[in-house]
């Protein structure tokens, strides 16, 4: 049985309980106390936290990410660390609420349902949890790679009306675990999976008066897909753009599905853009296209959404347009830790 400790949290009212081999943030999330967080994966630093009393250990908390002199200041990872002690923790993004309702974190399993093709190495997965998830539009959960103790982020692409279909879509990374070992490999339908969210802070549920400007690169497409199925549903923007960035044609997906979406809301544009193929839509970068199409930003939102290049250049362009930096949210699909570890080496 793995000891167990008390976790005081600077701006919480009531202590948590977390395991010795339990990460900070994962004990937070499970106990409905919500703690600032992105990737759950040691890459982003969101959800630093300065130990004021007790110790822990920082597993494989990435140098990238935490350097030696801040370990040495008393800073570690939530996502990451675990504790050796009772501790006193002060969140340094801050424990406060950020007005979004939050769903706990738990344990599913579940059975896939769909599995198939839709682009270019591109899969949809759609997994029937025997529970039902509550989650919020743009949030993400980790699949459990089977035989292996390891999770593996991907985005809900279901609206979240949707507790019990769960819809990824993934992109095959060639020699990666999750992807080219499992879900392009052996995994079929019919099998039971395990996984655990919902994940993030990445999200579009509350109303808002700026339009939006929503930009997906490959399966960033994802949580986006959420995101617009919630906003048109709730009404949540005056304007909804949604920008799909690809090389070619056969990297875009879901084109009729949005098209169809666009014919009934007015309000809501699809420019899907293509950057290496001629077709009889836009062509260019998607962050090019989206600085021909407007002129100045000032006043609108963005959500974006894939690798982190891609994003980046998102918001360079937005900026150039004027779009107020604190209207700007991302999620970047970035690649586990100790693989990055490898892959910079
Ligand atoms: C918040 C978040 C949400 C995400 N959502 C999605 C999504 O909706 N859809 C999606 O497709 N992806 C998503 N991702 C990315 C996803 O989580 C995985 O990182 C991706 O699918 C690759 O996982 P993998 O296990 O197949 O690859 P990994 O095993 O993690 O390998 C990644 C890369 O590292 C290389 N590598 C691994 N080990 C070594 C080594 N020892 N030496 C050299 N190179 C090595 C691999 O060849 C590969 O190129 C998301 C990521 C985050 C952080
Ligand atoms: S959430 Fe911990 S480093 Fe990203």
């Amino acid at each position: 049985m793995a000891n167990k400790y008390t976790v005081r949290i600077q701006g919480k009212n009531s202590d948590i309980t977390v395991a010795e081999d339990q990460s900070i943030l994962d004990a937070a999330l499970r106990a409905n106390e919500w703690l600032p967080h992105s990737c759950t994966q040691g890459t982003c630093g969101t959800c630093k936290l300065k130990v004021q009393c007790g110790e822990v250990r920082h597993n494989e908390s990435p140098e990238y990410t935490l350097t030696t002199d801040e370990r040495a200041e008393g800073l570690a990872l939530g996502c990451m660390a675990t504790p050796c002690s009772d501790l006193t923790v002060e969140p340094i993004g801050g424990a406060g609420d950020d007005g979004v309702p939050h769903f706990p974190l738990r344990d599913y399993e579940g059975t896939v349902t769909v599995l198939e093709d839709i682009a270019a190495n591109t899969r949809r997965l759609v997994v029937e949890v025997d529970t039902p998830m509550l989650f919020n539009a743009g949030q993400y959960v980790e699949l459990i790679v089977p035989g292996h103790n390891v999770g593996r982020q991907y985005s809900l692409a279901n609206p979240p009306t949707e507790t019990r279909n769960l819809e990824f879509h993934v992109k095959l990374t060639t020699g990666g675990l999750a992807t080219d070992g499992w879900i392009f490999g052996p995994m079929q339908v019919g099998d039971r999976i395990s996984l655990r969210g919902p994940l993030g802070q990445f999200n579009l549920v509350k109303q808002q008066d700026e339009a939006a400007i929503l930009i997906g690169g490959g399966t960033g497409l994802a949580p986006l897909k959420s995101i617009v199925q919630h906003a048109l549903a709730e009404r949540l923007v005056p304007e909804l753009y949604l920008y799909h960035g690809g090389r070619r044609q056969e990297d875009l997906y879901d084109v009729d599905f949005f098209r169809d979406l666009a014919q009934e809301h007015e309000h809501f544009h699809y420019r899907p853009a293509l950057s290496e193929e001629q077709w009889d839509g836009a062509m260019g970068m998607v962050t090019d296209v989206v600085l021909d199409d407007f002129s100045s930003c000032k006043g609108m939102s963005a959500y974006l959404c894939g690798p982190p290049a891609m994003v980046e250049a998102a918001v360079k362009a937005l900026k150039r347009r004027r779009m107020a930096p604190r209207l700007i949210f991302r999620e970047e699909f970035t690649i586990a830790a100790p693989n990055l570890a490898a892959v910079v080496q």
